[in-house]
């Protein structure tokens, strides 16, 4: 097969506006790849596993190859999404458009809605092998809704010129080195205009967008060894880890905090202020990204005096717009697009910050609070008409956040201890709990902390 670029963005822009005859040629991308590509068209991942062994075994350890079996996203899309597109036409695309970005091989089809995940399809492939490595370029200006461009066949795309593998061409294409390859899934678009999944924009207004340090450099880092069985020795053979959110030990210690009073000593009654800084100090983008609308960030402070009893402290409000969604509260209710989508009547919504032991009332949350068209917080990002303020921890950036406590007149002289708190749950407990995902989904995950102290005086 002939080597080809990947195409430029100008020219698949046009093909945009200009229609008709030059649209047909132009490869098709995005929604209009809809039934474009039988399954028969891509090999499977135990075609490649037999020589590419390593690569295989970290591939079936990632979400990406679990993106369309795994239980959440199987819920979300059956006893939600697919509802919701038949009941209301604003969301329909939805329906076959989840599947782009989630089960590929079933989006190129058309076999939509494929059948749940225990039919054994090859929807189940999810983000395979040969998707990935027979994209050679995407379609239009910004890498948004799957709008990468499949070629199928022999010849798989990789980083490196010149490799020779008895089972298929391999032909170098800069793209796969490139953040806008990761960005044509992890940028989403609804049916409002909003970027309610913006990873790769996130990136690339960041410092190490600017500095030129990609996806692959975090999630793919380079290891010496082969990558293939009968591969040469490479000094620099890149992992396909892929791990995030759902990896504790990724998340352990990827925010920072540090907590100090304003003085180091004070007498019951006296107010003290305190301030705890929090810092995104490892990740390449925002914090919580991707699917931010079902994330629960949060910082929590308690103070225990000299006798042991404890007292929680509230985060003093700055007053800025929409700050009520970022501040925990114990009655507040949201989501109730799940009624509407489920046909209940009178859905009251759910506990908006969950129930988790480790969060009380006042706590700050860190979070991009996605508004349905009613104004409500919803977890369903393809019903989000509005956002609220973007609180989330941007990387390389500190947030400082002030405690003032009014230390209570009864508290023990002597040391007190002041600790600050970081918790982290990938989907609202009380989202979890109501649609039965299992627990490990939504059970917090410590993220980190930093004790402090001062004395209180006789
Ligand atoms: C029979 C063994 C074999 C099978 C099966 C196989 N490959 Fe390969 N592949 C190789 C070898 C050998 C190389 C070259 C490795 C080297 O020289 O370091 C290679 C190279 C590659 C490269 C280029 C890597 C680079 O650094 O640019 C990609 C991409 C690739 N294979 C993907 C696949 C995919 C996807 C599948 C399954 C659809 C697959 N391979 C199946 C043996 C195989
Ligand atoms: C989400 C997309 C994606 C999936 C899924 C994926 N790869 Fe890759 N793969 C990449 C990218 C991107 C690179 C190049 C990274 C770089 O060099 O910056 C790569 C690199 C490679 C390489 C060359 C590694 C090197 O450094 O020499 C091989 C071989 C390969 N992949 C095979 C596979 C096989 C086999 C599977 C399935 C078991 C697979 N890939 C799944 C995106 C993917
Ligand atoms: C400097 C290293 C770094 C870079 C660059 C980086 N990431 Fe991450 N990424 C991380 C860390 C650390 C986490 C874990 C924290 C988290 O889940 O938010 C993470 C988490 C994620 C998650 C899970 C996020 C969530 O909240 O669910 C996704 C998806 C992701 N990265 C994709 C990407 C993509 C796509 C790019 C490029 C546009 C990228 N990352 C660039 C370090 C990086
Ligand atoms: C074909 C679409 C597609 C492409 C291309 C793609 N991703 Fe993903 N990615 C997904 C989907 C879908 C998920 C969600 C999986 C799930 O359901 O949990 C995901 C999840 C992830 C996660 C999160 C894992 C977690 O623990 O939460 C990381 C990290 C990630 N991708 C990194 C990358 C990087 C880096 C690239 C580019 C080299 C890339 N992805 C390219 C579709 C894609
Ligand atoms: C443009 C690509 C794209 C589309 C379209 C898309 N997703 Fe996703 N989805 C992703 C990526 C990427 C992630 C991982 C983000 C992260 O971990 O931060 C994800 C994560 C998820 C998760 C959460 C898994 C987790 O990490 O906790 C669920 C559930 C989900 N998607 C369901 C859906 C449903 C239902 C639809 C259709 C309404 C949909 N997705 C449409 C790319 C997409």
């Amino acid at each position: 097969m002939p080597a080809r670029n990947p195409v430029p963005a100008l020219l698949a822009a046009c093909a945009f506006t200009a229609g008709g005859a030059l649209a047909q040629t132009t490869p098709k991308a995005g929604d209009e790849a809809l039934g474009t590509q039988p399954y028969a068209r891509y090999e499977r991942p135990a075609a490649c596993a037999s020589c590419h062994v390593d690569i295989a075994r970290q591939h079936e350890q990632a979400m990406m190859s679990q993106a369309y079996t795994h239980h959440w996203d199987e819920i979300e899309y059956f006893e939600l999404a697919v509802p919701h597109a038949e009941k209301v036409a604003k969301v329909a695309g939805v329906k076959a458009g989840c599947n782009g970005c989630h089960a590929p091989l079933a989006f190129l089809a058309g076999d939509i809605p494929p059948k749940p995940p225990s039919a054994g399809t090859r929807a189940n492939e999810s983000v395979s092998c040969d998707l990935c490595h027979t994209i050679v370029g995407f379609h239009g200006e910004v890498p948004v809704n799957f709008n990468w461009i499949t070629e199928p066949g022999r010849v798989k795309q990789g980083p490196r010129p010149g490799l020779v593998s008895p089972h298929h061409e391999t032909r170098e294409n800069p793209f796969l080195r490139s953040a806008e390859f990761c960005g044509t899934c992890h940028n989403e678009m609804d049916a409002w205009g909003l970027y309610v999944k913006s990873t790769h924009l996130e990136w690339r207004e960041g410092p190490h967008g600017r500095a030129g340090i990609v996806c692959q450099d975090c999630h793919m880092p380079p290891a010496p060894g082969r990558s293939a069985r009968m591969g040469s020795e490479l000094p620099d053979v890149r992992q396909h880890l892929f791990h995030g959110a759902h990896d504790p030990g990724k998340l352990a210690g990827v925010a920072e905090v540090r907590i100090h009073p304003e003085a180091r000593e004070a007498e019951p009654g006296d107010t003290v202020r305190l301030t705890a800084v929090v810092v995104n100090a490892k990740a390449g983008h925002k914090i919580p990204s991707g699917s931010a609308e079902e994330r629960v960030l949060w910082l929590h402070v308690e103070a225990k005096d000299a006798r042991g009893r404890t007292f929680h402290l509230a985060v003093d409000s700055k007053g800025f717009p929409g700050e009520e969604y970022t501040i925990a509260s114990a009655t507040a209710l949201a989501y109730q697009d799940i009624g509407d989508i489920r046909g209940i009547p009178d859905f009251p919504g759910l506990k908006r910050d969950g129930t988790y032991a480790a969060m009380a009332e006042g706590d700050r949350i860190f979070r991009l609070p996605y508004l349905d068209p009613q104004g409500r917080m919803t977890i369903s990002q393809w019903n989000t008409a509005a956002f609220s303020t973007d609180y989330r921890l941007a990387p390389l950036a500190a947030v400082a956040e002030t405690f003032t406590w009014k230390v209570p007149g009864d508290a023990a002289a002597g040391p007190v201890t002041v600790t600050a708190s970081l918790h982290y749950s990938r989907l609202v407990s009380s989202v979890g709990e109501y649609l039965g995902v299992p627990a490990e989904e939504w059970e917090p995950i410590f993220i980190n902390d930093h004790a402090t102290t001062f004395e209180i005086l006789d």
